[in-house]
């Protein structure tokens, strides 16, 4: 595996590769690489010729109280992790490459935005489409895999790309987790172990909810309720519990079919987000 950390370089190796008719994947990551990274290196490789990753902690996404200065760097052993993934190209820029002058420039996906994370974090989704709008001009893929895990960037970035004619097509990879069911994060690095184990209540809390719903109950409100009451006493201060509609992400309405249930709460200080998808018949 090469790494290179120049936007020039990785265009003259890309386009190299498409004279030789190959097609390119690519993932996008922010680097402290596990499980859940390494399946989407895993499923660029089905779709594509050659596969590129990028790793780039992009300060335009986090916020001003947020762990930009501290979020792990680590990129010595995650090239290890990507080169044993059979991974083709490393992109490692530096801050100043990506944004070599102050940026006047963004790109925002309305409505989308707005809720769940979006309502907790300003900002934070114009810096992701922003960033993943700059490496999809400098990586030109055909395929581009994102993880479920982060579904509302999911959502965001396949609306991006249609609205702005990337063409790329967006690949959604499913939530690699522990054996408790958590979320695999490198922001699960911040927990004690004590915390990985008391952390698994955010996955048997969307499994409940989501066989409720299943098992024919609507009253979401009440199951939100009682969801956000089984968080707190695991010891979560929950940001929000909400079951959405899955393409709007707006709070889901009684005939909506496609659901999302999607949870975001701190254990001490740090972070996790989560969800499960599921489809109900519109007569239920
Ligand atoms: P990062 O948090 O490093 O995640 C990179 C990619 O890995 C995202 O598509 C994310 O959804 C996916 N991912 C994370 N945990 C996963 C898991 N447990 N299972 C499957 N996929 C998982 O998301 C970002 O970086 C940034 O916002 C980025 C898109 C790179 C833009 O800066």
């Amino acid at each position: 595996m090469h790494t290179l950390h120049t936007i020039a370089e990785v265009r003259q190796q890309v386009r190299d590769w498409r004279q030789a008719g190959l097609t390119v994947g690519f993932v996008p990551t922010m680097g402290n690489l596990h499980a859940g990274h390494i399946s989407l290196i895993s499923e660029a490789r089905r779709h594509a010729d050659r596969v590129v990753a990028s790793i780039f902690v992009n300060p335009t996404q986090f916020g001003p109280s947020e762990d930009f200065d501290s979020y792990p760097r680590t990129l010595a052993t995650d090239s290890e992790q990507l080169s044993a993934a059979h991974c083709d190209l490393l992109f490692a820029p530096s801050v100043d490459e990506m944004y070599p002058e102050k940026n006047r420039t963004w790109v925002d996906v309305d409505d989308l935005g707005d809720h769940l994370c979006g309502a907790s974090r300003p900002g934070h989704f114009r810096g992701v489409s922003t960033v993943v709008s700059k490496l999809f001009n400098i990586v030109l893929p055909d395929i581009a895999c994102f993880g479920e895990k982060d579904f509302q960037q999911l959502a965001i970035i396949r609306r991006m790309a249609q609205d702005l004619f990337f063409p790329v097509r967006i690949i959604g990879v499913a939530t690699a987790r522990e054996a408790n069911g958590l979320a695999m994060s490198s922001r699960n690095g911040y927990l004690s172990e004590t915390q990985k184990q008391q952390a698994g209540a955010i996955w048997a809390t969307l499994s409940a909810l989501k066989t409720a719903i299943s098992r024919g109950e609507r009253d979401y409100p009440a199951l939100v309720q009682q969801g956000t009451e089984k968080l707190s006493q695991a010891g979560f201060s929950v940001d929000y519990l909400t079951i959405s509609n899955a393409d709007t992400l707006a709070p889901a309405a009684l005939p909506d079919s496609r659901l999302v249930i999607a949870v975001a709460a701190r254990l001490g200080t740090t972070r996790l987000i989560d969800n499960v998808t599921l489809s109900i018949a519109r007569d239920q």
